[in-house]
């Protein structure tokens, strides 16, 4: 085994002076080739600032890399125009922006967000799947963002299906680690589309899985129509969830 061995020796920086350069060598070459790379050693300083601007040249690329399959993967989760870029950071109202951190990381499993029209629900959801996402490439995949009603629709059409059955198209709903469920109430709620979401949040909450629940409709409205006392109580407990009003201005018109 040849052993590496360091060699300290003074040398004369045109910028920083003189300073103790640091060469390795092996032991065994001959003495001339070790003074050799003595010599083309350079001077710490030097080499520090240089190593720390290819770093940071380095960590920015990857950052910026990141970033772009991070976008890809909210796209691929089936977020469209204006909520596309909304990220945790921007989200101003510090209640919501703990609930969000906290599902983003797990603490909780479960947001209802209910309120009025364009309170900033739908881009709080968005914000908080982004940032679910970043911190797990693993995650890119599992993702889904999508209206209770394409929901429902799209399970429906698999009803007898020969490619996909309604369970195929159930499971990629209950099986994703981070789901959000919009405007949750806004079309008709048949007995089907009820005990459809029932069945879907059931299972999530089995499961300890993530999901966000958006509703224009009161708390009450969406207890009676999708969450029946015992599904709420598990929400809250098991799913260690919360059911949160997002109040404030319509802020389409102040925006
Ligand atoms: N923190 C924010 N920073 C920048 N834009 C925001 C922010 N929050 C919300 N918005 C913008 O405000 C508008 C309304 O927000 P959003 O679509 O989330 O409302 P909503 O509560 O989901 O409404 P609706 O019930 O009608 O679906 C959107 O254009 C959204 O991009
Ligand atoms: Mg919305
Ligand atoms: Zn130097």
């Amino acid at each position: 085994m040849i052993k590496l061995e360091r060699v300290e020796k003074e040398i004369d920086c045109p910028i920083h002076g003189k300073q103790k350069a640091v060469a390795i060598y092996f032991p065994d070459e001959s003495k001339e080739s070790a003074y050799e790379r003595i010599d083309a050693s350079y001077c710490p300083l030097c080499k520090s600032t240089k190593d720390q601007i290819e770093d940071d040249k380095l960590k920015a690329e990857e950052e910026k890399q990141k970033a772009k399959e991070v976008d890809k993967a909210i796209e691929n989760a089936g977020v469209y125009k204006d909520n596309f870029y909304a990220d945790l950071s921007t989200v101003k109202d510090k209640y919501f922006f703990d609930l969000l951190k906290d599902l983003a990381t797990g603490k909780i499993n479960t947001l209802v967000i209910v309120g009025s029209e364009g309170r900033g629900k739908t881009y709080m959801a968005i914000a908080c799947m982004r940032e679910y996402a970043k911190q797990d490439y693993n995650r890119f995949n599992k993702i889904i963002y999508d209206t209770a009603s394409g929901i429902a629709r799209k399970v429906r059409s698999a009803i007898g299906g020969r490619k996909l059955t309604e369970q195929d198209v159930f499971s990629y709903y209950a099986d994703a680690d981070f789901l959000v469920v919009d405007e949750m109430g806004k079309s008709n709620n048949t007995d089907y589309n009820s005990s459809l979401m029932s069945d879907l949040f059931d299972s999530r909450l089995s499961n300890f899985k993530s999901t966000i629940i958006i509703s224009n409709l009161s708390p009450k409205e969406l207890s009676e129509a999708y969450l029946d006392a015992p599904l709420r109580s598990r929400i809250l407990r098991g799913g260690k969830g919360v059911i949160a009003e997002k109040k404030g201005e319509d802020l389409r018109r102040i925006l």
